[in-house]
C-alpha cells in the first residue's frame, strides 16, 4: 500500500483490530466469558503486531501490544490526587456497625426512613487511581497518604483487567468522557500467590508473607516487565473526578464501571434494611475462603449520593460508609520448638511448633518457615514471640519477628546435616536441603498418604494414622504393599475394629479400578502433579507406551518442560520403580483408559463453562465440589447472578433459592450434582 490514501486506509484497519483486541481482552479477562478460541485471540494479536512493525509511526499508547515495554525507572515519580482518596473508619463489633447505622440516620433526620446500602467486600489489596483522559489511560497511581501518591502508571498498564482504554457508555458512538478517575484496588489471587510463593521459594528467592505483600512488591517494581510477569488484578469500586457525567447513586457508580471495562466484584449488594447488611457480613465471613482473593471484611456504603454529601466527612474518612472487619487472620503467638519435617520427595521443611492459638476460627500449632533461607531471612527463634498468618487454606507461616519481646534466652535454629528421620544425608538443591535416603520412613510415609489421596487413588477411609502404623510396624514398604494387607494384619493395628478394617478392605478393592490418569498421579513422580499426569494420560495411553517413550516424546508435549521430563525418565530408570509396576499389576490394579478418558470428556460436556453456585446445606465439602466444577472446566461463584447456570441447593437453602428462581438459573440438588460430574472427584 502507498501513498496518504493507502495509509489511511491501514490506520483504520489497525484501529478496528485493535477494538476487535480491546473488546475479546474484556470477554477473557473481566467477565472470564471468552467468545472466541485463544489460538483466534492469538492470530489477531499478532496480526496487529506485525502491523505495529510495519508502521511503527502509528503506535498509539492505549494499544494493546503497549502494555509492557517502558524502561526500567530510576525511581517513581509522585502524583497529587484532585480529589483525597479517603480511608475507612472500620469496627469489629456487631454493635459499633449497628451505631454506625444510627448515627446515619440521625444525622439524615428521623423523618428520613429510606436509607439503603451497597455492600461491597472489602478487599485486602492496595488502592489506586486511574485517570483515563478522553477514554485513555493517562496516569496511574498509589493511593499514598490519600493527598499524594506515587505515579507507577507503567505498572498499572501491565495489569489485564485495568483497560488502556475505556468502552463508550451504551451509544457506541458516543465520545468518551473528557476526564475520569476510576478508584480501585489492585490485588493478587490467592492461588495465583501460591503459585508466585512456590516458585520464589524453588529458586531461593525472598517469598511473600500473604497476597498483599505479593501485590505490594509486584506493584512497585522499578521494572515493568516484572510486575508484568506478577498475576496481578484489579476490581474497580468508585470514581473521583468524572467530567460530564453525574450519578445518583454508588450503584450506578459500580454500573458504569462494568459497563465501560472494568472489572467489579461479584460479592456487592444492595439493601435496604441494615438486618440484612448484617446477615450479609456473615455469610460472607463464613465463606470467605471460597473467593479467591483475601478480604477482610466488608465496606458499608449509604447508596444515595445526595445523602453522601449530606452526611459529608470528618478527618478524611467519609461519614457515610464503613468498614465492618471480619476477624484478623494474624495472631501472636510463642515458638515453643522447631522441627524438621521431611516430605514426599524428601525435601526438609523446617515447621514451627506454636503455643496453640485460635486464628478465624480455627487452632493454628504449627506454621512452616518454608525453607533454611526464609527461616535465615526473618530470623526466627525458638522461644520467640511471632506473628502467625493463616490466608485461606494456605499453611499457617510465620510472617515475623517481634524482635522488641526477645529476652536473650531464645535459641538459633540449624538445619540438620543428616535425615531425622532415617539419618541418611541430607544434599542441597538451592535453598531445599533434601533427605537422599533411599529407605526414609518419612518420604515413605508421606509417599503413601499421596497415593491413597483423594485426588490419586482415593482409598476412603485410609487415614494418616493408619498409614503411619504401617510404616513403623514395617507392614509396607511401598504403597502396592496396601494391596496385599488382609484383615488380619490390619486388626493388629491400634484403634482398629472390624468394621473399620473391612472398609479399608473394600475402599482399597475398589480403588484398584482407576483412571490412568490417577494412577499416574499416584505413582508421585516428582514435578508430575494432577495435571501434568492428565496430558501424560492423554498422550500416552497406557503404562506401557508411557514408560518406553522417550525423553523427546515427552517433552514434544507443550505444557511439559525439560526439568518434567528429566524427573519422569529419573523415575523409570530406578529399579525400585519396576518393582512398583509389577506389584501394581499383580495386586490386579487396572484403568480403563478408554473409558475413563469418555467419562470425563462426557463430565466436561456437562460442566465446562458453566457457573454453579452452592447454597445451604450440602455433605460433600465445598473445596470438593468446587474442584470438581473447576476441573472440568465449570466456574464456582458466591452468589446468584443473571450468568448463574446451575445453583445446587442442599437443606435450608435460604434466599438464593428466590433469587435462582427468578433469574432462571437451573435448580438440583447435590445427589443431581453428582450424578453431573459421574463420580468424579
Ligand atoms: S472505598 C470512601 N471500597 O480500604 C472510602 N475502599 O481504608 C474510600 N478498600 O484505602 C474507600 N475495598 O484500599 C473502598 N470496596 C472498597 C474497598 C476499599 C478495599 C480499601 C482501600 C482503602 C481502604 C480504606
Amino acid at each position: 500500500m502507498s501513498g496518504e490514501g493507502g495509509k489511511k486506509v491501514v490506520k483504520q484497519y489497525i484501529e478496528d483490530l485493535r477494538k476487535k483486541i480491546h473488546y475479546h481482552n474484556y470477554r477473557y479477562y473481566v467477565l472470564n466469558e471468552p467468545e472466541i478460541s485463544d489460538a483466534e485471540y492469538d492470530r489477531l494479536f499478532k496480526e496487529l503486531e506485525e502491523l505495529e512493525s510495519e508502521y511503527p509511526e502509528l503506535i498509539t499508547p492505549d494499544s494493546p501490544t503497549q502494555r509492557v515495554g517502558a524502561k526500567p525507572l530510576e525511581e517513581f515519580g509522585t502524583y497529587e490526587h484532585s480529589i483525597p482518596l479517603l480511608s475507612l473508619n472500620s469496627v469489629s463489633a456487631q454493635s459499633d456497625v449497628r451505631d454506625f447505622d444510627e448515627r446515619v440516620g440521625r444525622f439524615l433526620g428521623i423523618e428520613e426512613v429510606e436509607v439503603e446500602y451497597v455492600v461491597e467486600p472489602k478487599i485486602d489489596g492496595l488502592a489506586m487511581e486511574l485517570v483515563y483522559e478522553n477514554g485513555v489511560l493517562s496516569v496511574g497511581s498509589t493511593r499514598g497518604d490519600g493527598k499524594t501518591g506515587e505515579e507507577i502508571t507503567q505498572n498499572l498498564r501491565t495489569i489485564k483487567t485495568i483497560p488502556l482504554r475505556i468502552f463508550s457508555d451504551a451509544d457506541a458512538d458516543a465520545p468518551p468522557l473528557p476526564l475520569l478517575e476510576v478508584r480501585g484496588e489492585v490485588f493478587m489471587p490467592v492461588s495465583k500467590f501460591k503459585e508466585l510463593n512456590a516458585e520464589l521459594g524453588g529458586k531461593g528467592e525472598k517469598m511473600f508473607a500473604n497476597p498483599r505483600n505479593a501485590a505490594a512488591g509486584s506493584v512497585r517494581q522499578l521494572d515493568p516487565k516484572v510486575t508484568a510477569s506478577r498475576p496481578l488484578d484489579f476490581f474497580a469500586y468508585g470514581v473521583g473526578r468524572a467530567e460530564g457525567k453525574e450519578f445518583s447513586t454508588q450503584w450506578e457508580v459500580l454500573d458504569y464501571l462494568r459497563r465501560i471495562g472494568f472489572k467489579i466484584s461479584p460479592v456487592i449488594r444492595r439493601f435496604k434494611e441494615f438486618e440484612d447488611v448484617i446477615k450479609y457480613h456473615e455469610e460472607v465471613k463464613e465463606r470467605r475462603d471460597e473467593l479467591d482473593y483475601e478480604i477482610d471484611g466488608i465496606v458499608v456504603k449509604v447508596n444515595s449520593i445526595e445523602q453522601q454529601d449530606r452526611l459529608g466527612t470528618i478527618s478524611r474518612s467519609p461519614r457515610w460508609a464503613i468498614a465492618y472487619k471480619f476477624p484478623a487472620r494474624e495472631e501472636f503467638t510463642r515458638v515453643k520448638d522447631i522441627v524438621v519435617q521431611v516430605g514426599r520427595t524428601g525435601a526438609l521443611t523446617p515447621v514451627a511448633v506454636l503455643e496453640p492459638v485460635p486464628i478465624a476460627g480455627v487452632t493454628v500449632s504449627r506454621a512452616t518457615l518454608h525453607n533454611e533461607d526464609e527461616l535465615r531471612r526473618k530470623d526466627v527463634r525458638i522461644g520467640d514471640t511471632v506473628v502467625v498468618e493463616r490466608a485461606g487454606d494456605v499453611i499457617p507461616e510465620v510472617v515475623s519477628v517481634i524482635k522488641s519481646k526477645r529476652t536473650g534466652a531464645e535459641k538459633e535454629f540449624r538445619m540438620p546435616d543428616r535425615c531425622p528421620v532415617c539419618g541418611a544425608e541430607v544434599m542441597k538443591e538451592g535453598p531445599i536441603v533434601r533427605c537422599i535416603g533411599v529407605s526414609c520412613e518419612a518420604q515413605l510415609k508421606e509417599r503413601i498418604k499421596h497415593f491413597a489421596s483423594l485426588r490419586a487413588m482415593d482409598i476412603e477411609g485410609l487415614g494418616e494414622k493408619v498409614i503411619e502404623q504401617l510404616v513403623d510396624r514395617k507392614m509396607v514398604s511401598d504403597a502396592t504393599d496396601l494391596f496385599f494387607l488382609t484383615k488380619r494384619d490390619l486388626l493388629k493395628l491400634e484403634r482398629m475394629g472390624d468394621k473399620l478394617a473391612q472398609n479399608i478392605l473394600d475402599a482399597l478393592e475398589k480403588s484398584k479400578h482407576t483412571t490412568f490418569s490417577r494412577l499416574i498421579h499416584a505413582l508421585g513422580i516428582r514435578h508430575v502433579g494432577e495435571h501434568t499426569a492428565s496430558l501424560l494420560a492423554d498422550n500416552f495411553g497406557d503404562l506401557e507406551s508411557l514408560r518406553n517413550a522417550s525423553y523427546e516424546e515427552w517433552v514434544s508435549i507443550p505444557e511439559i518442560g525439560p526439568e518434567v521430563a528429566k524427573s519422569i525418565l529419573l523415575f523409570f530408570e530406578q529399579g525400585s520403580t519396576k518393582e512398583l509396576l509389577d506389584k501394581l499389576e499383580r495386586a490386579g490394579v487396572s484403568y480403563e483408559k478408554k473409558e475413563a478418558g469418555v467419562a470425563e470428556e462426557e463430565v466436561r460436556k456437562v460442566l465446562e463453562g458453566k457457573t454453579f453456585v452452592f447454597t445451604g446445606r450440602i455433605s460433600m465439602p465445598r473445596e470438593e465440589a468446587k474442584s470438581i466444577v473447576e476441573r472440568f472446566g465449570g466456574r464456582v461463584a458466591l452468589s446468584v447472578s443473571k450468568r448463574t447456570d446451575y445453583v445446587v441447593a442442599g437443606e435450608e437453602a435460604g434466599s438464593k433459592l428466590e433469587k435462582a428462581k427468578k433469574l432462571g438459573a437451573k435448580i438440583i440438588d447435590e445427589e443431581e450434582f453428582r450424578e453431573m460430574a459421574k463420580g468424579f472427584k
